[in-house]
Order: structure tokens, then C-alpha cells, then sequence
């Protein structure tokens, strides 16, 4: 039987790509769809201007929106998917996991908390086991995970196939798409015939969360990985999808050969979102590009190419679907990861 699900910020730019994976996932029925007090009470055809890219799904357009308190939400639903700004994330979200839900966030708030898994599935799935510790210093019945931020997915996995080779030093420079920005995020005028060298907050994010993520979880605490990440952030007229350039440098000596076939070869999981291959590396010197490649594995899949040697190491770009690896998607993929653990 489908697990009940809600969504909270279901009416935003993530929270109508949360509605179109979890419409037709037969493991999660959505049951609950919350936004801001302007929002409550319209159907959510009314209250979503829908610009997602496939139908909005009937028996979703004429569900009413209820404001986002937990006293509104239904009992019996077990498990919230939260695309909401991070200020509000920060207010409510605790409230939520209080009163029992588990909620899967893509929200920045909290990612960073020692206590908060901060979890891509195919990369660090045992740190779920720090909800144990959540629940005993928190004293919640439920429970809350983050996934990182659009841009930290992007490189992440290829990092995670590199770690046998000891990773000491990673610069990352990323061509960010509009929609991370969300849809009134960046202005026309500001990004056409233009690239924006700067993206507030974001350079931390990669640098931060990109340690949290490839950290160890002995059972009680986790340590960030020690490697040093240095990230610039760039915006760029590109609708979806997000291109990144690296170089990594490694303790062992690493070839483009050997690079190549580590993120080849490294592992997806048994779950329904985690596509297989996880890590789809081009032999052509001219991809991955976003038009092109971001819905590798339904918008899933990381995408690497231009692998070669540098004098910092090896060099490479890789891409991601922003709004579904970066952000629905993985929000999902860690709700059937959580499922699969026994949390919902
Ligand atoms: N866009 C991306 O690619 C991306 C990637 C990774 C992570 N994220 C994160 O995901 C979150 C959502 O981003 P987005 O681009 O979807 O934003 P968005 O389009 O602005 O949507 C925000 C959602 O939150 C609701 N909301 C706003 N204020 C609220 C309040 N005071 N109380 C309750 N609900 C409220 C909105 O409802 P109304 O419609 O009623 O205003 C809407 O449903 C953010 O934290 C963002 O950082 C985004």
C-alpha cells in the first residue's frame, strides 16, 4: 500500500516538480499540499501557476491548499516533502518533526546542524543512522533529512568515486541555471546576454556541505571529510541544469583513465529514483552540456566528461538537473531511502 505523503511548499518552483515525480510513484500517495496563508484555502489549481513541463495531475489541481501548521495537516500522513524558503523551513519544520512527522527537506536551514543527516543515497546512505542520535537529543517522534544544495549534488557523487584515491584538494567553478534561483529569482534583464559572477551564500554551500557529505558516521558522530574545497558560483542564461568545472587534487596518482573508469563503475542504489548508471561519463571533449544532457536517467543521472590532466590534478566538468537531482528528485530518492530503512 502507497505511503500517505504531503508536500509542504507545494505551490513553488520545487514544489511542482515534487507533484510531477510523486503524481505517478507507487510507493507515495500525495495526500496534503501546504503553502503560505495567501495560498490556503484555494484548489491547487488556483493557488500553482503550473509551469512544469508535463499536465498538472487532475486529482492534484483540485485538492485545497491548506496553510503550512501541522494541526492542518492530517494524522495519518506519515511523511512531508518541504520545498520551502529556507526562513520559513527554519520556523516550522521542527514543529513538524515534533508532532511526529518525518520530513525529507530541501531547504538550506539546518543542513549543517551536527544532529541533521545531510544525505545524496548513492554517497553517504549510513549517515541516515544519525536520526537515532536526532531523536534522543531532540526528542522528536519524528524525524528531518536534508538533501544539499543543487549545485553540491552536482559534483559530489564524482568526488565520492574518487575517494580511494585520497582526496586533498578540490576547486569547483560552477554555470548555475536560472531555475535554482527559483522563477522570479533572477530578472531577464539581469541574465540575458550576461553571466553573473556571484550568487549569494551559494560558494559556502559547496564548500561546507561537500565535507559533511563524504565525513565519517562512527554510530555517534559524524566528521567532515578534511579535504579543502574551494568553490566560485557563476549564474548563466541556461534554463535547467547545472555545469560544473573541477580539479582535484589526490593523495595517490589519479589518470583520466583511472578517473573515468572509478566514476564509471561506481554504484547506484536498489531504489526507484537511483538511476543506474549513476555517473554517465562521455568519451566526446564537448559534453556533458545542459541542453543536451541534463535528463540523463529522467533527470537523475550526473553527467562527466572533458576528463584530463592538469597541473592541479585532474580536470573535469560534470552536470546535473538542477530542480530534479538538485532538488525534488533528491528529496524523493531520500524519502524511499528512508522508507527503505524502516523510518516511515
Ligand atoms: N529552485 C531550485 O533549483 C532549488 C534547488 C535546491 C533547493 N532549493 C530550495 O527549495 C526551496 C524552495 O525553492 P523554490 O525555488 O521552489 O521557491 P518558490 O518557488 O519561491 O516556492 C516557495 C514555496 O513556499 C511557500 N511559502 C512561501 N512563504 C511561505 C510562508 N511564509 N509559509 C508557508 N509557505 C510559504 C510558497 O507558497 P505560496 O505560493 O503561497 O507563496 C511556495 O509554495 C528553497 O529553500 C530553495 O532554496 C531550490
Amino acid at each position: 500500500m502507497a505511503v500517505r505523503v504531503g508536500v509542504l511548499g507545494a505551490t513553488g518552483a520545487v514544489g511542482q516538480r515534487l507533484i510531477q515525480l510523486l503524481d505517478p510513484h507507487p510507493e507515495f500517495e500525495i495526500a496534503a499540499l501546504t503553502a503560505s496563508d495567501a495560498s490556503a484555502g484555494k484548489t491547487y489549481r488556483q493557488a500553482a501557476k503550473w509551469r512544469v513541463d508535463s499536465p498538472i495531475p487532475a486529482d492534484v489541481a483540485d485538492t485545497t491548499v491548506t496553510a503550512t501548521n501541522p494541526s492542518e495537516v492530517p494524522d495519518d500522513i506519515d511523511l512531508l516533502f518541504s520545498s520551502l524558503p529556507s526562513s520559513v523551513g527554519a520556523e516550522v519544520e521542527p514543529g513538524f518533526c515534533e508532532d511526529g512527522y518525518v520530513v525529507s527537506s530541501n531547504s538550506s536551514n539546518g543542513r549543517m546542524d551536527d544532529d541533521i543527516p545531510l544525505v545524496i543515497p548513492e554517497v553517504n546512505a549510513e549517515h541516515l543512522d544519525l536520526l537515532e542520535v536526532q531523536r534522543d537529543e531532540r526528542g522528536w517522534d519524528g524525524a528531518m533529512v536534508k538533501n544539499p544544495n543543487c549545485s553540491t549534488i552536482t559534483f559530489v557523487p564524482t568526488l565520492a568515486a574518487l575517494t580511494d584515491f585520497g582526496l586533498e584538494k578540490v576547486h569547483v567553478s560552477t554555470l548555475q541555471a536560472v531555475s535554482g534561483a527559483g522563477y522570479d529569482g533572477v530578472s531577464s534583464m539581469e541574465i540575458i546576454d550576461n553571466a553573473i559572477p556571484y550568487i549569494g551564500g551559494e560558494e559556502d554551500k559547496l564548500e561546507t556541505e561537500s565535507r559533511k557529505l563524504l565525513g565519517d558516521f562512527d554510530g555517534a558522530e559524524l566528521s567532515h571529510n578534511g579535504m579543502d574545497v574551494a568553490a566560485s558560483c557563476n549564474r548563466i542564461p541556461t534554463i535547467d541544469g547545472h555545469l560544473e568545472n573541477v580539479w582535484v587534487e589526490t593523495e595517490e596518482e589519479l589518470t583520466p583513465e583511472a578517473a573515468a573508469e572509478a566514476m564509471r563503475e561506481y554504484p547506484s542504489l536498489d531504489l526507484r529514483s537511483s538511476p543506474d548508471p549513476l555517473i554517465h561519463v562521455f568519451e566526446e571533449p564537448d559534453r556533458p552540456q545542459p541542453r543536451m544532457d541534463r535528463t540523463l536517467g529522467d533527470g537523475m543521472a550526473i553527467a562527466a566528461g572533458g576528463l584530463q590532466e592538469s597541473p592541479f590534478g585532474l580536470q573535469y566538468n560534470c552536470l546535473a538537473h538542477n530542480t530534479i537531482r538538485g532538488a525534488a528528485g533528491a528529496s524523493v530518492l531520500n524519502g524511499e531511502l528512508l522508507l527503505e530503512n524502516g523510518y516511515i
